[in-house]
């Protein structure tokens, strides 16, 4: 074990030269079905539609796609779906074995919508559904969407769409001209993939034709709009879940996640395309007009039709192809329609949005005691403590190292009393020792996965010998479930939340750090079909094990590895980062590209996990983390302690005020992830999201949106003395610094002075934010603290927000135990409604101050008016130079609606 720590943690950071063994890691070339699809030629597609026997019903088109070079045909159906939505779907007519159908990344079956035929000939039909319009083309097969009589995407385009046949073994020594030597059989390094079934991949390509961009399919520590890829260029986006080791940036290669969707993006509109497939994928991408935005713009200026376009080419290892386009027309609708498809994020605790301290490890139960201390002592805000694979008994997991936390629940008990709850990491692999229960009776019972020749598979991880559970088996998923009980997991509480890690699934000595493909799962699949959904079951699991453990508690869960449809059970962050400049760069645009894929709950460990950060980069990690969904710092056990109360009083006091400013900004990431919990609205977005005909904000990614109100350009840079920000919006929008109110109206570009106290974030003029500015350790202990609203003025004096307060913790929402609401100001009046006019909640919380930025400089007092309080006079007074003005204790309880005016 000794050995094998020293391997696997010491040595490569004694070695460290600061970059991934790429060799441990294929590259399109050294796969064979990525060399396949990657070597069809273009424009020469060998697929004809038979549109003879092509049959419109209501909601579906069915014909016969033939591949007339192989002589095969495949069934062929176009679907429309409710919210301007088409699925394509191709499949063996009768394969030789079943091809894997993912299901699980669906929340549900999508609802249908009417098909229209409007026309056929012997080349063409065209079917209308909604205000899209598709061209079925014969010969070569191409699928032409229309927005609104506008081309949008074009599948097949290029004639890249492929769709391989199960066939038999040619026999032993048998030469098949133009098979790919690795199309039954496989060696990467030392591994052998034996790959019974033979070739079964499928591949189509797409292009958006107007498209300046396209955005999304992460895992990728690369840019937010995704980079021109092609033979003799950069490899091809990588989804394939993998467990990384120093992952490098600016880099297509797979990382922890995989959600194939992506957007194609230009000025007229956002088209989605969602290909919903578990197996190993890679797609290229090739931008027109990489470097010339300009032309663009000058085109769209001058009315003619932009020339530019984007093609992308999706390429898996096998299933069917089941493509979903998602037909916008913006960005916003885009996403809602890919939500609707694989479902939100539910509501989370309010307190998962304040800061978790975490690292690998908290010793003992004295040093979880002693951080919480400190962190009182020097009034750092904290809602969790996390506790990572040492608190174990010898890595088995749902047990407690008896020596070091011998007693967990006196523990947690004294951790909920300040208010804070703990979390504890559960990994998939089960150590294989005798005696351990979870080993015993998943041996006994049959549930771990198995290797080709039916025995249960062994892998190495953190225990040393491990084998997994099978988790695509629902009596294991049940029984997984229930190791969340408080029976089973003995000394856990309902304080007590869970870190889902090393889920790609991780094996240290498996091909590419994972599992064999050959590996036999329930139902017979093997591993290739299911690898990327391997995660997205354990989450499932771990949110199910915790619903019923807890019913009425929402479940939290922290997941590495992901898939779509992650976000309906977990949050994510981005793994194994570095103290590093760049990676703190490098966890905005990540995390955006996880939000516009439908994962909002997103954040990377402040701070860095490799290696050891200087103050300043430390600081600037919690500044900018702030802005993000997820705020938890980590590090890597063999990094120097960095808990915030250890550095100098100057760093302490910014690292505080950056706490604060997060504490303050809590109700409104609530309300924006209630928002995204009814409307899929992702909570974080980039620029091009809100202004998507501003052709200067397709590249930016050092600023985002929290929600449409507020804008931030954390501070990434070491040593910054000024950052450059662009302010969209035009002419008549205001952005005002948070702090000092300072009003930036027009669009453009601005050089703003920084200090390390400085942290450049901007409310949008026509805001109105809510926020809880009385500071506190933990957000549970601010539930009924009162609420001071920030009006930030639009050039017509009007601002517009919204806030929704419930109890904060438990499913009483579903009830209609809620608040939502609206606050509008114009003519000089605030005013408050219910949105939900039949939910109420007795709230204690109260309005104690309004902040009004831009107001007229004449205002002499306030006037509110409520039933409870009647027509109350408030004082008012101007600061930061007259730029804002303060109207003191409306003291009106939320529970009420009222009118602020001012006179
Ligand atoms: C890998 C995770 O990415 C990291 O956050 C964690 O500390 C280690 N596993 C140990 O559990």
């Amino acid at each position: 074990m000794a050995v094998w720590r020293f391997i696997t943690r010491i040595l490569p950071l004694v070695l460290f030269v600061g970059a991934v063994d790429k060799g441990n890691f294929k590259t399109c070339d050294q796969s064979s079905f990525c060399r396949r699809l990657r070597n069809i030629s273009i424009d020469n597609s060998k697929y004809v539609l038979d549109l003879e026997a092509l049959k419109v019903y209501d909601n579906v088109v069915e014909a016969q796609l033939k591949n007339t070079e192989a002589d095969v045909t495949f069934k062929f159906s176009l679907q429309a779906l409710a919210g301007d939505t088409f699925r394509m779907q191709v499949d063996e007519i009768q394969p030789l074995h079943p091809r894997y159908k993912v299901e699980v990344a669906l929340e549900k079956d999508p609802e249908p919508k009417k098909i229209e035929l409007l026309d056929r000939n012997n080349e063409q039909v065209s079917i209308k559904a909604g205000n899209n319009k598709v061209i079925l083309k014969s010969n070569p097969f191409k699928a032409e969407f229309y927005e609104n009589d506008q081309i949008a995407a074009i599948v097949n385009s290029r004639g890249l769409f492929q769709i391989e046949h199960l066939r038999e073994k040619p026999a032993e020594g048998t030469e098949v001209e133009g098979q790919d030597p690795g199309a039954w059989e496989e060696n990467f390094k030392s591994h052998q993939d034996s790959k019974p079934r033979g070739p079964e991949a499928v591949g189509v390509d797409i292009t958006f034709p107007g498209a300046l961009r396209a955005y999304g399919i992460p895992e990728h520590a690369d840019k937010f709009a995704l980079r021109t890829t092609g033979k003799g260029g950069l490899e091809p986006y990588r989804l394939y879940n993998l467990d990384v080791f120093e992952y490098e940036l600016d880099s297509t290669m797979a990382i922890y996640g995989s959600v194939p969707v992506l957007y194609g993006h230009g000025p007229e509109h956002t088209i989605g395309v969602f290909w919903l497939n578990s197996a190993e994928t890679w797609v290229d991408i090739n931008n027109s007009k990489d470097a010339n935005v300009v032309s663009s713009l000058v085109n769209l200026m001058s009315g003619t039709k932009t020339e530019s376009r984007v093609d992308v080419h999706f390429m898996s290892e096998s299933g069917i192809v089941d493509l979903f386009i998602l037909m916008g027309p913006t960005f916003g609708d885009a996403i809602r329609q890919y939500a609707t498809l694989t479902g939100v994020a539910p509501l989370p605790q309010y307190n998962t949005l304040g800061y978790h301290q975490c690292r690998w490890n908290y010793n003992d139960e004295e040093d979880v005691k002693m951080v919480i201390e400190n962190m009182d002592i020097h009034d750092f805000p904290v809602d969790y403590i996390w506790l990572d694979i040492e608190y174990t008994d010898g890595k088995k997991y749902f047990t407690w190292d008896p020596i070091r936390f011998p007693h967990p629940l006196e523990m947690q008990a004294n951790l909920t009393k300040t208010g804070r709850r703990l979390i504890t990491i559960i990994d998939p692999h089960i150590k294989r020792e005798s005696g351990y229960f979870v080993h015993e009776e998943a041996l006994a019972n049959g549930y771990y996965i198995k290797n080709k020749d039916g025995n249960v598979y062994e892998g190495w991880c953190w225990p040393g010998s491990s084998s997994y559970m099978d988790v695509f088996n629902p009596v294991v998923q049940d029984y997984f479930a229930d190791l969340y009980s408080f029976e089973r997991f003995k000394g856990s509480s309902d304080a007590l939340y869970i870190w889902n890690d090393m889920n790609e699934p991780s094996v240290f000595n498996g091909p590419e750090i994972t599992m064999p493909k050959d590996l036999l799962h329930y139902g017979g699949w093997e591993h290739r079909h299911l690898h990327n959904i391997h995660s997205l079951y354990t989450n499932l699991i771990t949110y199910n094990g915790l619903m019923k453990r807890t019913p009425n508690k929402r479940p939290f869960t922290l997941t590495r590895a992901h898939f779509a449809g992650t976000q309906r059970y977990a949050a994510i962050w981005t793994g194994d980062n570095a103290a590093e400049w760049s990676h703190l760069v490098a966890s905005i645009p990540m995390c955006l590209s996880e939000a516009v894929a439908g994962i909002s709950f997103c954040g990377a460990d402040i701070g860095g996990f490799f290696h050891n950060p200087d103050q300043e980069l430390l600081l600037r990690w919690y500044q900018a983390a702030a802005w993000l969904p997820f705020v938890r710092a980590h590090a890597h056990i063999d990094t120097k302690r960095r808990e915030p109360y250890l550095y100098s009083e100057d760093v302490q006091r910014r690292i505080r005020s950056a706490l604060r400013q997060r504490y303050a900004h809590i109700p409104l990431w609530y309300t924006l992830f209630w928002e995204h919990s009814i409307t899929g609205d992702p909570v974080i977005r980039p620029l091009v999201y809100h202004y998507p005909k501003d052709v200067n904000v397709v590249d930016i990614e050092s600023q985002l949106l929290i929600g449409n109100s507020v804008m931030a350009r954390p501070v990434t840079e070491s040593q910054a003395t000024n950052v450059n920000i662009y302010f969209p919006g035009g002419p008549t929008e205001i952005w005002y610094d948070i702090e000092d109110y300072r009003a930036f109206t027009g669009q453009g570009n601005v050089n703003l002075p920084v200090s390390l106290d400085k942290v450049p974030v901007f409310y949008k003029g026509g805001s109105i934010i809510p926020r809880k500015d009385r500071p506190r350790r933990a957000s549970t202990l601010m539930h009924d603290d009162p609420f001071t609203i920030y009006v930030a003025l639009d050039s017509n004096k009007s601002a517009t927000g919204t806030l929704y307060v419930d109890d904060y913790e438990t499913f009483g929402y579903k009830n209609k135990e809620f608040l939502y609401i609206r606050f509008d100001y114009k003519d000089n009046t605030l005013t408050s409604t219910f949105i939900n006019k039949d939910a109420s909640y007795p709230t204690k919380e109260w309005i104690e101050r309004v902040v009004i930025i831009g107001a007229p400089k004449t205002i002499k007092h306030a006037k509110l008016v409520s039933k409870g309080l009647g027509t109350v006079k408030l004082e008012t007074s101007y600061i930061n130079d007259d730029k804002a003005l303060v109207i003191r204790k409306p003291a009106v309880s939320l529970r009420e609606t009222f009118t602020i005016s001012l006179v």
